[in-house]
């Protein structure tokens, strides 16, 4: 393939008009390098502040495009209906945001070949200009869903207050606050995960005995012990981790949890995310265990970066000097390291409320039936049969005006042919495997 900026496209002589041409579109042109390539204006000789500022400008253009593809991803998961398909433009947009972040973390070892007394020639100049006045890291930390009672104050004032009365941010950050976040819209995808509803599976009455059969056992554990202190220690761990069931069984200390925010994720949501991770082996939960992946990828970075920034700054001004924005510098930015900053913390903390693998409530024929693959364009067309793509509706997983022929009617489902044999087989291989 030729540069797509090539106007030549390889016929003898020839040079094909393109629509460009029409335009006087060419390289420089097209990416406003006169702007962009204008835009390092330094205000001292110092000789690194030219390289201070491309590091800065190269952060922000990246900041540009990692709200743009969370944008998208709240777009979609705006929608009725999320299915397949877009799952996987979900995760494909969410796989570049991590590795733009990866990317981020590292950028900062550029910046690190400035030493503190190089930067010492020209920091006093940018006084009171700092970081914290970047609206962009805003928008993307409430956009994520950084709740604003969980920042840590910046001179006893709200964060706002340094965009002064510019009326274009004010109102970007003001949006960005009041629109659902993609910590909210994940919240309500996740309450829709099939498996859920009281009737049929019902994956948490099931995961809430398969937890009581496993506590008992330790009690029991505990109780045949016959070394004191080896009982005392099988009986602590009992109750803690009683407690800690305890915490998502019981909604009320689930939501005080939440009002503290200890969690975020609604208490149905939380059993959503646990049912994708019990059985992310099933097709239907490849996808969405692969977000939920991405999305503690996301917030492991956005912490990494923030400790990579705080570790700059210790370098470049110590841990006692005052940020040129007014704050406490570094011991701000140490505080910003905390879980409270964490957007998707739930996801992380999931680990706690698994089960080893042979005491998972296995699937059962009709669960396994819905969470399977079922839209090869070969099966819908045998059957002749609309398949509504129904992974996650808003409605549930499967349409009610549109039944999966594969759902519930079982005499229907597997009636004489080859090929729903042939998919029975596949499902119980890949529930099997999921075990
Ligand atoms: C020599 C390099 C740097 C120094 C000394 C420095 C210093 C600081 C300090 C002291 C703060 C705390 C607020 C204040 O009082 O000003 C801060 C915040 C911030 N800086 Fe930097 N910074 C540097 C490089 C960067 C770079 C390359 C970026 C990339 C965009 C950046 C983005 C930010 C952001 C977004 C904040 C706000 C963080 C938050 O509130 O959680 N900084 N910086």
């Amino acid at each position: 393939m030729s540069c797509p900026f090539g106007r030549v496209n390889g016929e003898e002589g020839g040079q094909e008009r393109s629509l460009g041409d029409f335009k006087g579109l060419n390289y420089t042109s097209y990416l406003q390098l006169h702007h962009i390539l204008h835009a390092q204006e330094t205000i001292t000789e110092a000789h690194d502040e030219h390289l201070f500022i491309v590091v800065h400008q190269a952060y922000e253009l990246w900041f540009k495009q990692v709200i743009y593809e969370i944008d998208s991803v709240r777009a979609i998961f705006s929608e009725e209906e999320v299915n397949e398909h877009k799952m996987l433009e979900i995760v494909k947009c969410m796989q570049r945001v991590v590795l733009i972040l990866k990317l981020c973390v590292d950028q900062f070892l550029i910046l690190e070949t400035m030493t503190p007394l190089d930067f010492m020639e020209f920091r006093d100049y940018l006084s009171p200009a700092s970081g914290f006045q970047s609206f962009q890291f805003r928008l993307l930390e409430n956009k994520l869903g950084l709740k604003n009672e969980l920042r840590v104050r910046y001179k006893q004032e709200t964060y706002k207050k340094v965009f002064g009365d510019d009326p274009e941010i004010l109102k970007a950050i003001k949006d960005s606050e009041e629109e659902p976040s993609l910590q909210q819209l994940l919240s309500r995808w996740l309450e829709r995960t099939p498996g859920l509803e009281e009737e049929g599976f019902n994956f948490w009455r099931k995961y809430k005995i398969a937890v009581d059969t496993t506590q008992e056992e330790k009690r029991r554990e505990a109780e045949a012990e016959k070394e004191e202190h080896m009982k005392n220690h099988i009986y602590a761990q009992y109750k803690c981790r009683q407690e800690l069931f305890d915490s998502i069984f019981d909604e009320k200390i689930h939501n005080a949890l939440m009002a503290r925010g200890e969690r975020r994720l609604s208490h149905r949501a939380l059993q959503g995310a646990l049912m994708i991770s019990f059985y992310r082996e099933v097709p239907r939960f490849h996808q969405p265990y692969q977000l939920l992946n991405l999305l503690m990828d996301l917030d492991s970075l956005i912490t990494k970066w923030r400790y990579n920034h705080m570790m700059l700054v210790q370098r470049m001004i110590g841990t006692q000097l005052i940020g040129t924005g007014g704050s406490s510098g570094y011991q701000y930015l140490r505080s910003t390291l905390s879980d409270r900053y964490k957007v998707f913390i739930d996801l992380f903390n999931l680990s706690t409320f698994l089960l080893p693998r042979n005491s998972v409530p296995p699937l059962d024929r009709q669960m396994k039936t819905r969470l399977s693959t079922m839209e090869e364009p070969e099966m819908e067309e045998r059957r002749g049969k609309v398949v509504r793509s129904s992974a996650f509706s808003a409605s549930g997983f499967v349409s009610s005006e549109s039944p999966c022929p594969l759902d519930n009617s079982e005499e229907k489902m597997f009636s004489d042919s080859d090929l729903e044999k042939s998919l029975e087989e596949s499902i119980e291989r890949s529930c099997e495997a999921s075990m």
